[in-house]
Parts: structure tokens; C-alpha cells; sequence
């Protein structure tokens, strides 16, 4: 089967915008089916359902084929692709009949994100990229603001769901907040990272992702000319995302280095 990453961008595409329209049928009047790490990190019936689609759908047509998925865990092949799932990003939203909330669907090949497809339903706008092909919504090329100085810069970030870990978070956000022109917590991580590469926000920043809330939307950032990466030169994983263009990149960098941001308490001095 073909691996090509624009055949597998076509796949995902498609998929993505059928899982979204099934999410966004089911919005209304939907409620808590279970409820994850904390009682605040729910699952709808629509979380589950949406991802089977997307399994049965994307193996359907790539049968050998590997899938990562937030509900569903991992079911293994051997072709050397492997998608990664998230069926709602900004659970929350969702859950409160807010808008922001996207289906993410990454495609790895030899595991490099080569891939990505952020649907937003609620605003008809789907994004993606290819590595090394640009990124794009709904077709148009997107290319991220130039860098501003920090204190001019709209910057997104979103919190976990443990109370120990949002504690500490809170105690970031009251450095960073008088730094910057001002924050946003939109609630999804996948369309936060995608609003950077839009030109709609300045910079992003988390700590505690999962893999799927940001495979996609992370590729399709840095194909907007966005930096993406974690403190002291090391890339982004779950400890620390950080996406802003070069120049802001580094002043952000800075601030949140030294408070620990990647982290769930003070940095110990020496
Ligand atoms: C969450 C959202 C949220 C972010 C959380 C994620 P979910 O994903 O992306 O914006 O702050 O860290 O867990 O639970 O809605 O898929």
C-alpha cells in the first residue's frame, strides 16, 4: 500500500471531515458516559463512537496499518504506518455545546509525523499538512504571524486535569500573565495549536499533553513557519510544548525555563 504522505493526508482528510460531521450531529444534548484520570477528564458516548469510525474507516482502507487512539488504545501492524487518533479534542467544550473542539488525525511513517488533519466542525475548517508540502485550511496556504516582543503576544496554553498539577500551572500563569498581551485557554490543544499556525494567536504553550491531542496539529504548525520544541533545546514531549515563531520562541522559552514549566513544582535551586 501506498505510503506516500499525500495519499495518507487524502485519507485522513476525508475521514476527519465524516468523523466531524457525526460528532457534530451528536452534540446536542449529549452527556458524561465516564469519566478518565480525574472526575473533571470525562469520555462522551460520542468520544467512543467517533473513534471506532475512524479505526473501522482508516483500516478499512489500509488494512496492515497501526492505530494509536485516546479511547481505544493501540492495535498493532506491520506496514510501517501508524495513525494517531484523537476523536474529540476539547472534550470539555463539547460536553458544554462550546465550539472549539476538532477531530486530530496524525499519520507516522517510520515513526516521523509525516501527516495531519485538524477538523473543526463548528467552523467548517479543516486543517493540514504534509511534511516538508506546507500547511493549509480548507485549502488556503496558512503562514503564522511574524514574531512580536512577548509582551505583545496573544498567547494560548491549557491545564490538566489533576489538581496537584493545575495548582502549579496556576502559579505559571500568574508569572506569565503580566508578561504578555494576553492569555487564552480555548480548550483544545489540537485547535490552539492550529489557531498559532493560523495567524490567530501568537504562541502556544502546555504541559502534560498526550500524543494524540497534539501529533497533527504540531506538524501542521511548523509547516506554518512555527518553531515547536521544548526547554533547553530538547524537542516537545508531554512535559512541555512550546510553538511560537523564531524570535518569540526564545523570550517565551526563557520565562517559562526557569519557573519549571515543565514540571508539577518549583525548580530546587542549585
Ligand atoms: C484536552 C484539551 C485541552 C488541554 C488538555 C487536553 P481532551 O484534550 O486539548 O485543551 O488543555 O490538556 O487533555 O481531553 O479534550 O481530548
Amino acid at each position: 500500500l501506498e505510503a506516500e504522505p499525500a495519499h495518507l493526508l487524502d485519507l485522513a482528510a476525508d475521514v476527519a471531515r465524516e468523523a466531524g460531521q457525526l460528532a457534530a450531529r451528536g452534540q446536542a444534548g449529549i452527556g458524561v458516559l465516564d469519566t478518565k484520570s480525574s472526575p473533571t477528564d470525562v469520555v462522551t458516548e460520542m468520544d467512543r463512537s467517533v473513534e471506532e469510525l475512524i479505526r473501522k474507516r482508516l483500516l478499512n482502507a489500509r488494512p496492515g496499518d497501526s492505530v494509536l487512539g485516546e479511547e481505544g488504545g493501540t492495535e498493532s501492524g506491520s506496514s510501517g504506518v501508524r495513525w494517531i487518533v484523537d476523536p474529540i479534542d476539547g472534550t470539555v467544550n463539547y460536553l458544554y455545546g462550546r465550539d472549539e473542539w476538532a477531530v486530530s488525525i496524525a499519520a507516522e511513517s517510520e515513526g516521523e509525523v509525516v501527516a495531519g488533519v485538524v477538523a473543526v466542525p463548528s467552523r467548517d475548517e479543516t486543517y493540514t499538512a504534509t511534511l516538508g508540502g506546507g500547511a493549509f485550511c480548507s485549502g488556503t496556504p496558512l503562514r503564522a504571524r511574524d514574531a512580536v516582543p512577548l509582551e505583545m503576544a496573544l498567547v494560548c496554553t491549557g491545564f490538566g486535569y489533576s489538581t496537584e498539577r493545575r495548582a502549579y500551572q496556576a502559579e505559571v500563569l500568574r508569572t506569565v500573565l503580566p508578561r504578555v498581551r494576553d492569555i487564552r485557554r480555548g480548550g483544545s490543544a489540537a485547535v490552539d495549536l492550529c489557531s498559532v499556525a493560523h495567524g490567530r494567536a501568537d504562541a502556544y504553550y502546555e504541559r502534560g499533553l498526550n500524543t494524540w491531542d497534539w501529533s497533527a496539529a504540531s506538524l501542521i504548525v511548523r509547516e506554518a513557519g512555527v518553531r515547536v520544541g521544548g526547554l533547553r533545546g530538547a524537542p516537545a514531549t508531554p512535559d512541555l510544548i512550546i510553538a511560537a515563531v523564531p524570535g518569540l520562541f526564545e523570550e517565551l522559552h526563557d520565562l517559562l525555563e526557569p519557573l519549571g514549566a515543565d514540571t508539577d513544582g518549583p525548580p530546587h535551586a542549585g
